[in-house]
């Protein structure tokens, strides 16, 4: 069994963010998605991973992934010179798979249960392709699948108007090579994609065994601008620690389940879990409430903060209070000395702000 994992396309849903980082690499609890992906395939006993990447940010992405073997996988790269959907991303990658039958992994998707069992299950059955499903409240931004009473796939369709259920497809698929003859027979969707739902659709028309099932774990596509704040409150909950490496004065207090790595520096400040705090950061007479993630190098002073997430190298100084909100990197948020409540901003592409 082979692991496929997509780490190509534009980011677009996630600009201003993406316009500078992968989106798979944007940090989810001050981790980049993909690491959550590597540790699934890895746990599920993987080695043979394809990494399907895009020109404009294959550098960075082969800088995180490196040849695999942090995670125990080897990994062989290819190139998808444009994003022609997912299935144009498996005919890409047609060589490295061969006839292996394998697990495709969208890599800005995360999955809280990993997919350990589901790759058994596969691997014991005979099924072509096993597909997750999970109801969502807005199915038209995903792919749909309607079901028959005993929960057959009758159906599955790519973006639909008028969906036909709320059962989207989650970015986690596993296929036999029987895939590669349904790629064959597809065209292009309105949106000038190969799309896999509609290879899958076009497997079940010519008779092949399509298996759903409900995901009973929670599920995030973070590659959706909405999820990604929740994204990174799910995964604060589920993993983080008490672990403190950085260090604490007497005058800080630190409560329940916070990560601060090595290097960073807590001074007159009160943090409550759970949070994370990265490498390097400085956090000075300041309060940092629940379900936030600071990034490395980030300085935060005299400011209240809560369920915020702040990426790397940014500064936020005399801010009070400052909350559900997500603020990239080499960003900054001061408050001005002379202006008597004015705003000043410089704002980049595609930012929102509400005040
Ligand atoms: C893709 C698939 C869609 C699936 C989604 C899950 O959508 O085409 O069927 O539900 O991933 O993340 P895209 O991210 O290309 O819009």
């Amino acid at each position: 069994m082979k692991a496929l994992v997509l780490s190509g396309g534009k980011g677009t849903r996630l600009r201003p963010l993406t316009h500078t980082i992968a989106k798979q690499l944007v940090p989810v609890a001050n981790r980049p998605i993909l690491g959550y992906v590597m540790n699934h395939l890895q746990d599920a006993g993987i080695k043979e991973t394809g990494v399907i990447v895009a020109p404009e940010t294959m550098d960075e992405v082969k800088k995180y992934l490196g040849d695999g073997s942090h995670w125990n996988l080897e990994i062989t790269y290819i190139t998808q010179e444009q994003p022609l959907g997912l299935a144009h991303a498996v005919k890409t990658a047609r060589m490295f798979l061969g006839d292996d039958s394998f697990v495709m992994y969208l890599g800005d998707n995360l999955l809280g249960s990993g997919i350990s069992s589901a790759v058994k299950a596969f691997q014991e059955g005979e099924t072509d392709c096993r597909i997750f499903l999970k109801k969502v409240s807005d199915p038209r931004a995903f792919g749909v699948a309607e079901l028959d009473e005993q929960g057959n796939i009758i159906r599955l369709v790519e973006k639909p108007k008028i969906p036909p259920s709320d059962l989207a497809l989650v970015g986690v698929y596993l296929f036999s090579r029987a895939i590669h003859d349904a790629i064959d027979t597809i065209k292009p969707s309105w949106r000038g994609e190969l799309e896999i739902t509609d290879a899958i659709q076009a497997l079940i028309q010519a008779g092949g065994h399509v298996k759903g099932e409900i995901l009973d774990s929670w599920w995030l596509d973070t590659g959706k601008k909405d999820d990604f704040l929740a994204a990174n409150t799910t995964v604060l909950d589920q993993y983080i620690k008490r672990i403190i490496k950085g260090s604490t004065d007497t005058e800080s207090t630190i409560e329940g389940r916070v990560e601060i790595e090595e290097g960073a520096k807590i001074t007159k400040s009160t943090i409550r879990g759970p949070v994370v705090i990265g490498k390097g950061a400085v956090i000075d007479n300041s309060f940092i409430g629940p379900y936030s993630s600071i990034g490395d190098n980030t300085f935060i002073k005299d400011s209240v903060i809560e369920h915020v997430v702040i990426l790397k190298n940014s500064r936020v100084e005399g801010v009070i209070r400052l909350e559900d909100s997500l603020i990239g990197r080499n960003a900054r948020v001061t408050k001005g000395k002379r202006l008597r409540g004015a705003l000043r901003l410089m704002i980049g592409d595609h930012s929102q702000v509400e005040i």
